[in-house]
């Protein structure tokens, strides 16, 4: 972009026909000619001019101000101005001294060259085109650069602001996803009172040996999750089925009781975020030699996070849920040569187990997932050690139920490994004030 407007040129002479002879000269151009018969008039010009004066051409020979003391005020007054000085052979040394100090772009001996003059001016007023568009671009970069400083500035903190609030969102999202499974789980244990607590506690211990084996943090969430969901699949188990009492059953009802891994597996895999849970739920009772079912899966077919499971499910099995626990307590006795009274109930049943999860490593179980699990079960367990009760006003976001929770008049509220949220905390606030609420067990592990 150039300079649109018509340049001015300012002529400074004390001798009227020189500024006549330069109006003449220019008087067909598009510039706009204005003039001065001294060095103080041509002050009083640059002050007052409302356009800025492109050139100015000033005679060196003056009365009370000479040309190059002229122009070194003017040079101060407008700066940007071109300054050409006219002057006679005999003052070469005020030339030489006003060129030295810079005061002026070029000087012309009298009598000078029209054209040469007229070609001088057109080749300044274009350099002062290009010093003045540089100066406008320069400036406006600055500017832009301020401006973009400015919008980077509240971009970032409306970045950070909504990573902020998504933050919050996910954690929200990822506790009310964590809560329905909660939920979903405890169905299966209202439905088989004896399996209460055996979804959690296998998630537990499925957990434990994933830490071991240094698994990923998505690989732990997903077994952590089918851990508590693995069994979710005997919803639909018969009183005969759910008694246990597998030499009673009819074919029928074995078939049923065998497609409970599909079943629940079926039942979540909907869910987006729980397609993975799904398949290891479906292979929970694959077996390593390919004994166990829906699909016979062996070695490595069977996913690592089922292994798992079915080692955290075998041991919960004995030691928990008493399922042919006194035959193993009996060979764990027989083997090592103890009496009965050498330890109490649980640990004999915990050695049982112990027992028949190394006899069945290799055949049913993974030895490696074995080894991993008796690694972790010298750890003590997570959610016992962190267990406190705490008064609901102690209630955070973030701590977990460890207990079922209940009003003092026994009114069930919320099962246990239930992640708290403001606004669950808000709701049991609420409660409170018509049925209060006592003994709050609480850990304050978080998702
Ligand atoms: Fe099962």
């Amino acid at each position: 972009m150039t300079n649109t407007m018509p340049h001015t040129i300012l002529f400074v002479d004390d001798e009227i026909p020189i500024l006549k002879a330069l109006q003449r000269l220019f008087r067909k151009s598009k510039y706009q000619i204005l003039v001065a018969n001294s060095g103080q008039e041509g002050i009083k010009q640059l002050k007052n001019c409302s356009s800025p004066i492109s050139l100015i051409v000033s005679d060196q020979k003056m009365p009370e101000m000479s040309g190059s003391q002229f122009l070194e005020q003017a040079k101060k007054i407008s700066p940007d101005s071109f300054r050409f000085l006219l002057t006679g052979y005999s003052d070469m040394d005020a030339v030489a001294d006003a060129i030295n100090k810079g005061e002026i772009h070029r000087y012309f001996t009298k009598p000078w060259n029209d054209n040469d003059l007229k070609l001088q001016v057109q080749q300044v007023l274009k350099e002062y085109d290009l010093i003045l568009e540089n100066k406008r671009l320069t400036a406006l970069t600055q500017q832009q650069n301020h401006q973009l400083f400015k919008i980077s500035k509240i971009l970032n903190e409306k970045v950070k602001n909504a990573t902020k609030i998504l933050n919050h969102k996910n954690k929200e999202l990822e506790a009310n996803l964590f809560n329905m499974i909660n939920l979903f789980g405890s169905l299966v244990e209202i439905h088989i009172p004896h399996l209460k607590g055996h979804g959690e506690r296998v998630s537990k211990y499925a957990k434990e040996i994933a830490d071991v084996m240094q698994l990923s943090a998505k690989e732990i969430r997903n077994i952590e999750i089918a851990g508590l969901l693995h069994d979710i699949g005997k919803i639909n188990f018969t009183e005969k089925l759910i008694k246990n009492e597998t030499h009673k059953w009819s074919g029928q009802e074995k078939n049923i009781y065998l497609t409970h891994p599909e079943t629940g597996s079926t039942m979540i895999q909907f869910i987006e975020q729980l397609e993975d849970v799904a398949n290891l739920i479906l292979c929970h009772h694959e077996n390593l030699d390919g004994s166990g079912f829906p699909n016979k899966l062996n070695e490595d077919k069977i996913p690592l996070g089922s292994k798992i499971i079915a080692v955290a499910d075998g041991y919960d099995k004995i030691f928990n849920l008493k399922i042919d626990a006194d035959k193993y307590v009996q060979s764990y006795l027989k083997k090592d040569g103890y009496t009965k009274d050498a330890l109490n109930d649980g640990q004999l049943r915990q050695q049982g187990a112990i027992l028949y999860l190394k006899q069945h490593a290799f055949t049913w179980y993974d030895p490696d997932v074995v080894k991993a699990f008796l690694e972790s079960l010298k750890k003590q367990g997570v959610y016992s050690k962190n267990e406190r009760i705490v008064k609901l006003e102690e209630l955070k976001e973030g701590m977990i139920l460890t207990r079922h929770l209940y009003t003092i008049n026994k009114r069930f509220l919320l099962p246990f490994n239930t992640f708290l949220t403001e606004s669950y905390i808000d709701k049991l606030k609420a409660i409170h004030m018509n049925d209060p609420i006592e003994n709050i067990f609480c850990q304050s592990k978080k998702v």
